[in-house]
């Protein structure tokens, strides 16, 4: 197949070949172990991909340096990786050894698939390691799976995704994502040290605090050059991803399901199947590396019905009623909202039981009378007359203890006996491992989207788990509810899109605290932070942005940032928001006329360019962090639009003056841009730069491009 070579080097000795666009990544069967030869630019002949190794044996006889370089190692004989593969056989042996069986190729239009049939030696357990090759982006997607076919039970203790074993270098750089509530996606670069960097989360959901994505460059890479490797995993519940660089300058990542208070019993004819791991090399910096992901995103990860749809505008009330929503305030603003063009109003938190703070109701998925005397359909019916859809505010997998809900199934949620059980944001988790709790949350969701006519769902999830006992779990599975937990949601996730095909979902968490590629399968968009200050915003942005694409990000324009107590022109709030999907969350009902039209003209701006900012290629041209002056760039699919975005935090002694060198554009096309008579070609703008002078405190700016 074209993008998998297979070669048998000697009897019992095979070398397999993966090859995309730009990438080599090999490895061999050695009659011993599945290892790996080579990631990185691809060489010209399979030739050079031959294990090619002077004879190397750093401790002589005593040989303690055994890190092997194995695409999946399993634990149990004489090396001590980080093992891919733990396991329990049911005699009470510890150990797996893998034999190669088979490998199989097979070809689906843009993905070719190599799988590698493994077995244990002794145990009836077959590992499989699937690659899915995307030869366009430079991307490789690998899972493995696990099969009991014997007729004991086995335990797994530990199973991750995959190893990914990176070239020798003199050093590495290591990027990783960190952050917290208000300030996701912080970008952190730092030498990769001897020793293990472990990103991860072992509090039941993705979070703030780290994403589950990693970048590994040489000392040398930049936004726009250098040899970038890359991954992100796709699973929203506990997670690690280990990087190690040992004494002998080996640099491997391996990453999965954390093994933290985990067990799974794999009964007899079960499988157990890992989250993908996506990972890639570029020899083009950082922003090709987050392009790769972008694009693979957008084609192969966001639920596929509505991939190809543009992404409405959206008003949300949440920061200008909290709690205190009603038929009439709902209303007043719907109307506003519709004047300025927004595309759908959603409903956020307050409108079920007695939520009148986040102290009670939460659970109780009836709506409040009190609220809404005749039930949603009256506001439902005055926002589709205005011409917008209805969107509604969910979190169902919490529960507050002040609830019906909690009252009747005191079980149902995660807790130990003879301990303490604690309340985050007076809330406790739901046992969504559990198929009853699984099939009450299907319940009141189908009795929602069935009954209303209702278009998007923002399901949030507002704290992390503690106390995760699970008493009455079937016999030996009290330890599976971290992953069953992440399974279940993605299940109910699945049956809803199935049964609701037209419904938009958002994943929010508390902000942007359930972002990664697990959930993208299911949700069209993230909130990316309950931090709205559009300056912080630019740096969330830049984080969440070398991970994920902008067509998956949602942020809103609101008032007086509450969080730094900064005020910013409509403008610069616009201009950050429109970079990803469109959001508004002010007060529009206190806004001044002059004010309500200017918004509409972004508005119509945006529905404008919209298919730039949310389908477009996006560049970052200067971070924030180095400059008080940062840009973006966004380029039309077709190539006909480009679109920048200039913002400066504070000019001082006069105008901040500059050249933004643009990126991406033909270099003999000429573009016609905002502003000046005579058009560019785009090398110009490429090497000249386009010239910007903005004097003041937060002043942004939006230039259009368009070709020739
Ligand atoms: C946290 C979210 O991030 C907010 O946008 C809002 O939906 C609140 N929850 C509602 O409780």
């Amino acid at each position: 197949m074209r993008f998998v070579q297979f070669i048998e080097t000697s009897q019992n000795e095979y070398l397999w070949v993966l090859e995309t666009q730009n990438m080599g990544y090999a490895f061999v069967w050695n009659a011993h172990r599945l290892e790996n030869v080579y990631w990185g630019a691809k060489l010209p002949y399979p030739a050079d991909y031959l294990p090619r190794e002077l004879p190397f044996d750093p401790l002589g006889n005593w040989n303690f340096a055994r890190n092997t370089h194995e695409e999946f190692p399993a634990w149990g004989d004489y090396k001590f990786n980080e093992p891919c593969l733990k396991v329990r056989f049911g005699d009470g042996v510890r150990a797996c050894l893998l034999d190669y069986r088979d490998a199989t190729i097979s070809e689906n239009g843009a993905v070719t698939t190599l799988t590698i049939h493994l077995q244990d030696e002794h145990y009836p357990l077959r590992v499989r390691l699937i690659y899915n090759i995307y030869a366009d982006y430079d991307l490789i997607v690998r899972r493995a799976e696990i099969e009991n076919v014997g007729g004991e039970a086995v335990e797994i203790e530990q199973i991750l995704s995959a190893a990914w074993h990176l070239p020798q270098r003199d050093a590495y750089q290591l990027t990783s994502l960190s952050g917290k509530w208000g300030g996701e996606f912080q970008l952190q670069r730092v030498e990769l040290p001897r020793g293990k960097q472990i990103i991860e989360r072992r509090r039941g959901s993705t979070g703030f605090d780290s994403n589950p994505f990693f970048a590994l460059a040489d000392g040398l890479a930049q936004e726009d050059d250098g040899e970038v490797w890359f991954g992100a995993l796709a699973f929203s519940g506990n997670y690690k991803i280990v990087i190690e660089r040992d004494a002998f300058e080996h640099v491997n990542v391996s990453g999965g399901i954390h093994d933290f208070d985990f067990r799974w019993r794999l009964d007899a004819g079960e499988t157990f199947v890992t989250p993908n791991f996506v990972a890639g090399y570029t020899a083009a910096g950082y922003g090709a590396a987050s392009r790769a992901l972008h694009a693979y995103e957008l084609e192969h990860v966001v639920p596929r019905a509505t991939a190809r749809q543009p992404r409405p505008i959206v008003y949300n009330s949440w920061y200008v009623t909290e709690f205190d929503v009603s038929l009439e305030n709902q209303e007043k603003a719907a109307e506003l909202a519709a004047k300025m063009g927004v595309e759908l109003f959603v409903m956020d938190d307050g409108w079920f039981g007695q939520r009148n703070t986040d102290r009670a109701g939460l659970g109780d998925w009836y709506v409040n009378r009190d609220k809404f005397p005749s039930g949603l359909a009256p506001l439902i019916n005055r926002v589709n007359e205005l011409g917008m859809e209805f969107g509604i505010w969910v979190e169902p997998e919490m529960v507050n203890p002040d609830s019906d809900l909690y009252r009747a199934h005191p079980d149902w949620v995660y807790h130990f006996p003879n301990r303490p059980l604690s309340t985050g944001r007076n809330q406790y988790v739901l046992n969504v491992a559990r198929p009853d709790v699984q099939q009450f949350i299907l319940d009141f969701m189908h009795d929602l989207l069935g009954n209303n006519n209702i278009k998007f769902i923002k399901w949030d999830m507002n704290r992390h788990f503690s106390e995760p006992g699970w008493m009455d779990a079937p016999e030996g599975r009290d330890r599976e509810l971290w992953v069953r937990h992440t399974r279940g949601v993605y299940a109910i996730f699945r049956q809803l899109r199935e049964a609701y095909p037209n419904v938009l979902f958002e994943s929010c968490s508390g902000g942007g605290g359930r972002i990664d590629l697990g959930i993208m399968q299911y949700a069209e968009q993230f909130w990316m932070s309950d931090n709205t200050d559009p300056y912080d915003d630019l740096f969330i942005q830049e984080g969440f942005t070398l991970a994920h694409a902008p067509l998956t990000r949602m942020m809103w324009v609101t008032d007086t940032n509450w969080l730094n107590g900064r005020s910013y022109s409509l403008e610069f709030r616009f201009h950050l928001a429109m970079m990803g999907v469109l959001g508004m969350g002010a007060d529009i009902t206190r806004w001044s006329q002059a004010d309500l039209d200017k918004a509409a003209e972004f508005v119509a701006l945006y529905k404008d360019i919209r298919e730039t900012m949310q389908f477009g290629a996006f560049y970052r041209l200067r971070s924030p962090r180095e400059s008080a002056l940062s840009a973006f760039e966004f380029i039309h699919p077709s190539g006909r639009e480009a679109v920048v975005t200039v913002f400066l935090s504070q000019s001082q002694f006069g105008y901040f003056s500059t050249n933004v060198r643009l990126a991406g554009l033909e270099p003999n096309t000429r573009y016609q841009v905002d502003g000046w008579d005579e058009p560019w070609s785009g090398q110009a703008l490429m090497q000249r730069g386009l010239p910007i002078a903005l004097k003041g405190a937060f002043i942004s700016k939006l230039i259009r491009l368009a070709r020739v």
